[in-house]
């Protein structure tokens, strides 16, 4: 049956130091309880290597974004091999920041997720629409085209090694949760279009998560929903005590 997941994103946040130190404690936070989720943080590249040598097993440790190209000349770029080889297991793509700001598109994440795949890296895929598609009608269509563009080339197996996140972009940094009953609505939708595309069982299997301001006062109601199986958290995963209280909902 699939897990339930609650995973930071830390974005465009924290120094070396400051990042380090916070890997830290929410290392030693979990240590500390018997968590009833899967946990992992998102950093950023600079960091990888760094986190990944002061956590332990228990705590997942992720890149924010990869490469569209394996090697080569691309001066600035990080490939999937280079996340891998920090020791990063998690690497998010198709977050709404990157489609919006750097122009990605479903080919590039189609190119991404193979080579992350490739990699033994599991892919957290980020959906979701924006606020004109929530307030025409259109968000769930526009969720079922993001999926079908850039995964529905995979095989069953591949595609059950991704976890996928929802993220209504009308949500993030911006204070305004959807309530549960929309994201329950939305995940029971994109579980129905795996379905109708892999079968029931991978559907089933598929631990989808819900991100857009969701906080310690907020997560349980939405983890209650039968088919939210944990969080994509932004702003509330930079301090450890509002991280781990949304680990804790569970
Ligand atoms: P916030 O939790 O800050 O709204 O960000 C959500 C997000 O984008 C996680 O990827």
């Amino acid at each position: 049956m699939r897990k339930n997941i609650v995973a930071g994103n830390w974005k465009m946040n924290t120094t070396l130091a400051e990042g380090v130190g916070l890997a830290k404690d929410v290392n030693e936070a979990l240590k500390g309880i018997d968590a009833k989720c899967d946990v992992v943080i998102c950093v950023p590249f600079t960091h990888l290597a760094s986190v990944a040598g002061v956590i332990d097993s228990k705590l997942g440790l992720g890149a924010e974004n990869c490469a569209d190209h394996l090697k080569g000349a691309y001066t600035g770029e990080v490939s999937a091999p280079m996340v891998a080889s920090t020791g990063a297991k998690y690497v998010i793509l198709g977050h709404s920041e990157r489609r919006q700001y750097y122009g990605e598109t479903s080919e590039i994440l189609k190119t991404k997720v193979n080579l992350a795949l490739e990699e033994n890296l599991t892919p957290i895929f980020c959906i979701g629409e924006v606020l004109e598609e929530r307030e025409n009608g259109t968000f769930l269509d526009v969720v079922t085209k993001q999926i079908e563009e850039a995964l529905f080339d995979l095989s069953a197996e591949d595609f059950g090694k991704l976890i996928l996140a929802y993220e209504p972009v009308w949500a993030i940094g911006t204070g305004k949760t959807a309530t549960a009953d929309q994201a329950e609505e939305m995940h029971a939708h994109i579980r129905s279009v795996i379905a109708g595309k892999y079968g029931k069982e991978v559907a089933d299997n598929c631990s989808i998560l819900y991100g857009g301001s969701c906080k310690p006062s907020n997560a349980k109601e939405l983890f209650e929903k039968p088919d939210v199986d944990g969080g994509l958290i932004g702003g509330a995963a930079l301090d450890c005590a509002s991280f781990m209280g949304i680990v804790t909902a569970f």
